[in-house]
């Protein structure tokens, strides 16, 4: 699979022939030097970018024909994506900005089940407190309860715990662990931490856009 971004003299090929299996429940830290592709292949497995080339299919579904409104259909049924900076929606309350997405797939218990997600991830006293008026790591596990609340079969994580304190990290480092252990989601996280990718089932490491052969990852510390 290939990819390009940017237009004009800013066009870049950032990912160069990657071809990569993840199976259904499994977690797989990405890993790899700054400028390296990481956030790029998550766009790309989420459904957000699409590659110019090659096939990608995520939850049995071939997403390389698909346009802009089919891929957001795919996203919306089957992927929840967590960025390193939260991207909640200012104007919105905590239980609003996790209902607003479930209310746009069309469930009517929208506020009832981002209520229940919030309280599972420890925020059941802020529902009604607006993104600026939490700390970091609560912002982060609004944004997790956002990303879990539709039972996605796939949950991206672009540096989830970057932003955030070591504790606070491993909080949200367990939530998604928590769902990939109960709804058999599966976990592709991208990150410069090796605590967190050791707790994935296995690594798999981009350099100058390329997946280094597992050959070389034997010993090397993720
Ligand atoms: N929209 C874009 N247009 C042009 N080039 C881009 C675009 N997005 C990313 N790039 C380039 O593609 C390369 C890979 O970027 P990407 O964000 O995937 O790296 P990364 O591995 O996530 O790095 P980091 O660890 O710093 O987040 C970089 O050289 C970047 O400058
Ligand atoms: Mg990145």
């Amino acid at each position: 699979m290939e990819l390009s971004l940017g237009a004009g003299a800013a066009r870049v090929h950032i990912l160069k022939g990657v071809s990569l299996e993840i199976a259904q429940g499994e977690a797989v830290g990405l890993v790899g030097p700054s400028g390296s592709g990481k956030s790029s292949l998550l766009m790309v497995l989420a459904g957000l970018e699409r590659a110019d080339s090659g096939r990608v299919t995520v939850a049995g579904q071939e997403l390389t024909g698909l346009d802009e409104d089919a891929l957001a259909r795919f996203r919306g049924r089957h992927v929840g994506i967590v960025f390193q900076a939260f991207h909640l929606i200012p104007t919105m309350t905590a239980v609003e900005n996790v209902a607003v997405p479930l209310e746009l797939a069309g469930r009517n218990d929208a506020f009832e089940r981002a209520a229940a997600e919030l309280a599972a991830v420890g925020l059941g006293h802020r529902l009604d407190h607006y993104p600026a008026q939490l700390s970091g790591g609560e912002q982060q596990r609004v944004a997790v309860a956002r990303a879990l609340a539709p039972e996605p079969r796939i949950l991206v994580a672009d540096e989830p715990t970057g932003n955030l304190d070591e504790t606070t990290g491993r909080q949200i480092m367990d939530l998604l662990f928590a769902a990939q252990a109960r709804h058999g989601s599966t976990l592709v996280i991208v990150t410069h931490d090796p605590t967190l990718a050791r707790r994935c089932d296995r690594t798999v490491r981009l350099r100058s856009g390329v997946i280094e052969p597992d050959a070389a990852l034997a010993g090397t510390p993720a």
